[in-house]
């Protein structure tokens, strides 16, 4: 048990970072700020401290992590880069894209959960940023919730599934992105995205030419082998039942508006994680406004929040919008998909 220490990176930053660098040199599982979503790190060459996370989180043994680095030359003494690897860093980092490649013999299995491959990437914020170029070791770091919750985008999230089980929490205040980083396997025939985020197909493809989506990121596991450990699990789910409906805006609103009603009527407490478009439309049913439809990466900004909201409030039944999922929307409905285990409604 820990007494949880939280600084606040934006009043005192250079204390913050002192504070990290002490619990990556001892091997102890500290949380800090990224881009994307706050990260649960440490050491990543330190095998001790690896397993410390896994247990932290509850996550199954053969869901490797990520390891962050703050330099190219730090890249190339982990793992092996190809050249597309090299202009994608070039064009992209940092920034909330990993890229998965053969690791080198330094990195402990642990952090790759038996896999000669390594997910790499350097995250866009300068706290982790000088805590791991001060200290000249990469940290590896899943995002900072218990495994199946969604992932923090907030101190205050990390706080709710780690208090006094780590020693330091390092506040940088709402993460910017809102979920976590495009996950691109470099090591098989073709470039292929085995998690979407906000660096998408599209972006990718101007520099390497053609990518492949693994079609895992729209569909539940079926068992077997997998590209994609990391949605093989239960995922992002909040504790209330959850559905999401899908179909053209107007059908969709209405058909929205329908189940919150048929479940109300049944006295469940509904809220839905509605858009700047459809909000009015529900009128004084329980909503919360999440993003503009247009625009999906402010919905992927607030969606873990939202679900953690309709937590905190006991809801009994979250409605969710479903969204095109192509270029941004992709990364959304990967997520939107599992908080709703697949129940999918058409209008
Ligand atoms: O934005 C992010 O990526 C955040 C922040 C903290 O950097 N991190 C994050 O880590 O989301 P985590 O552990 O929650 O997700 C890592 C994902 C998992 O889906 C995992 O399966 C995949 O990356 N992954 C990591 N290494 C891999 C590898 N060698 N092969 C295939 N997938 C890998
Ligand atoms: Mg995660």
């Amino acid at each position: 048990m820990y007494e949880t220490r939280m600084i606040n990176l934006r009043e005192n930053f250079e204390e913050g970072i002192e504070a990290g660098i002490d619990c990556i040199q001892n091997g102890k599982v500290f949380a800090f700020p990224t881009e994307t979503v706050y990260g649960l790190g440490a050491d990543a060459l330190k095998p001790e401290a690896i397993r410390d996370i896994f247990a932290l989180k509850g996550r199954p043994g053969d869901n490797p992590l990520i390891v962050h680095v703050s330099s190219m030359d730090m890249a190339f003494s982990l793992a092996r880069l190809t050249k597309d690897a090299e202009r994608l860093a070039e064009m992209f980092w940092p920034g909330p894209l990993t890229l998965v490649l053969p690791k080198r013999d330094c990195v402990p299995y642990e952090v790759t959960a038996g896999l000669k491959s390594v997910g790499l990437r350097m995250p866009d914020n300068a706290a982790a940023l000088k805590m791991i170029d001060k200290s000249q070791r990469p940290l590896a770091a899943p995002s900072a919730n218990k495994s199946g919750r969604p992932s923090p985008t907030s101190a205050q999230h990390v706080y709710e599934d780690f208090a006094g089980e780590i020693p330091l929490i390092l506040d940088g205040g709402p993460s910017l992105v809102g979920v976590e980083s495009t996950v691109l396997l470099l090591t098989g025939e073709h470039p292929t995205i085995v998690r979407p985020g906000i660096i998408t197909p599209e972006m990718i493809a101007e520099v390497v030419g053609e990518v492949y989506v693994d079609e895992a990121v729209l569909t539940p596991f079926k068992g077997g082998a997998t590209l994609s450990p990391g949605l093989k699990y239960k995922h992002y789910a909040p504790k209330a039942h959850a559905i999401m409906v899908e179909g053209e805006l107007e059908a969709m609103k209405k058909r929205i508006a329908k189940e919150y009603d048929e479940r109300s009527a049944d006295n469940k407490r509904c809220l839905i994680l509605a858009s700047e478009q459809s909000s009015d439309f529900y009128g004084d049913r329980n909503c919360v406004i999440i993003g503009d439809r247009e625009n999906p990466i402010t919905l992927c900004r607030t969606l873990y929040d939202a679900l953690r909201q309709a937590d905190a409030q006991a809801y009994d039944e979250v409605i969710l919008e479903a969204l095109p999922p192509y270029a941004e929307g992709l990364a959304y409905m990967n997520r939107a998909l599992r908080a709703v285990a697949f129940e999918l409604i058409e209008a």
